[in-house]
């Protein structure tokens, strides 16, 4: 279904389905040290002009060696946690979506869970890339859907830096770390989330993945495939993929909250490239100004660019009480999603 039909046939329906989880605070962590264009340009032959003119990102925020991702999830997941008034033992789930988690296991979110003290939630991650926030929305969503959990937490978190190569142009003007983090309960009223859609496609896992740690990397060692230790891109395969897809699950997730384009108040794109956030808003018809961006102060921060900027809307009054909100991600894999939240 396109733009044009989407919108014709929602007219006539009801004003969307029924929430079943709601999100009641939301927190971020972001890294204090500050990483600009111009810091890049003594590191590799790059300029501002390029990765501004390219990318629309002017800086981001780098972590420094001994930080951890789990720090910057607890970070995030405090803050949110005091917003909604909830303590740590209410909460029956910490899911978090990361591709850098601590270590390769246990996994991120058991840190977490130990860091708060969370002793009654089951904690886990989901490794979906740049969509993990929304894939760990979609975990959360379902759990209190299903009436298996009243409260939990979902948490989008990246420190990139350790798995960047420093010395590609190409990959390490891109990227940021940072948490950002949402509390989930039960919906009582007609805010919440009005949907969550996910999506997966296992052709494209040769443009854009990272071998370390892996299995697939036993065949190598590092002084044999130094590259293998960083993350790896085609830019321009990725790009024209984002693009479509991220048009598609803003459809797909609208359908399933039985709303239309004209609905919603704001759009919170993954922050990958400025360019495929006006591509994305322009082939949705929905204005730039109803677009909340933060991706010239954070750059890409992948699992971590969605919860984040919901977290500085939010907190900068610009998604005000009412409004309804539409999220959409793609990421390595390919992997996206979408969601659609009335705050
Ligand atoms: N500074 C200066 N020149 C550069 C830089 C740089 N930082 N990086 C690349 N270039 C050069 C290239 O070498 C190339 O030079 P050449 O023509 O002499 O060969 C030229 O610029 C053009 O390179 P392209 O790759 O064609 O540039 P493009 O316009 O495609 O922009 C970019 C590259 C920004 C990476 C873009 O393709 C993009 O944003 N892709 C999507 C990235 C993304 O969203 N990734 C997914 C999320 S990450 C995740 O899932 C973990």
């Amino acid at each position: 279904m396109n733009r044009k039909e989407l919108t014709a046939t929602m007219t006539d329906r009801h004003r969307g389905v029924k929430p079943l989880a709601r999100i009641a605070g939301t927190g971020k962590s972001v890294p204090d040290t500050v990483l600009t264009n111009a810091d890049l340009e003594k590191i590799v032959d790059t300029t501002d002009e390029w990765i501004t003119t390219r990318t629309g990102i002017k800086e981001r925020r780098i972590a420094q060696r001994g930080e951890k991702t789990s720090d910057y999830c607890v970070r995030a997941a405090r803050a949110a946690l005091d917003e909604a008034g909830v303590s740590p033992e209410e909460l029956d789930f910490i899911v978090i979506g990361t591709i850098s988690s601590d270590m390769r296991f246990p996994a991120t979110a058991i840190f977490v869970q130990e860091a708060l003290r969370a002793v009654n939630a089951v904690a886990y991650d989901v490794c979906a890339t740049c969509s993990g926030f929304l894939f760990a929305l979609y975990h959360g969503e379902a759990m209190i859907a299903l009436k298996r959990a009243k409260k939990g937490l979902v948490i989008g978190a990246e420190l990139l830096t350790p798995i960047t190569d420093w010395t590609d142009r190409n990959t390490c003007v891109l990227f940021g770390d940072g948490a950002g983090a949402a509390l989930l309960v039960e919906a009582t009223d007609e805010r919440g989330v009005l949907s969550t859609y996910i999506g997966s496609g296992g052709d494209a896992s040769h443009l854009l993945y990272n071998v370390a740690h892996g299995t697939a990397g036993w065949i190598s060692t590092r002084q044999e495939n130094e590259s293998d230790l960083y993350l790896l891109m085609s830019g321009n395969e990725v790009f024209r993929f984002a693009v479509r897809v991220m048009e598609k699950a803003a459809i797909e997730a609208l359908r399933l909250a039985q709303l239309s384009l004209s609905d919603i108040d704001w759009l919170i794109p993954h922050q990958a490239n400025m360019r495929i956030i006006t591509a994305t808003a322009e082939r949705l018809g929905i204005p730039l100004e109803q677009v909340v961006l933060t991706i010239q102060r954070y750059g890409n921060n992948s699992s971590a660019s969605i919860p984040i900027a919901l977290d500085d809307a939010r907190r900068e009054g610009l998604i005000r009480d009412g409004q309804t909100v539409a999220a959409v991600a793609f990421g390595g894999g390919f992997t996206w999603g979408g969601a659609v939240i009335r705050f």
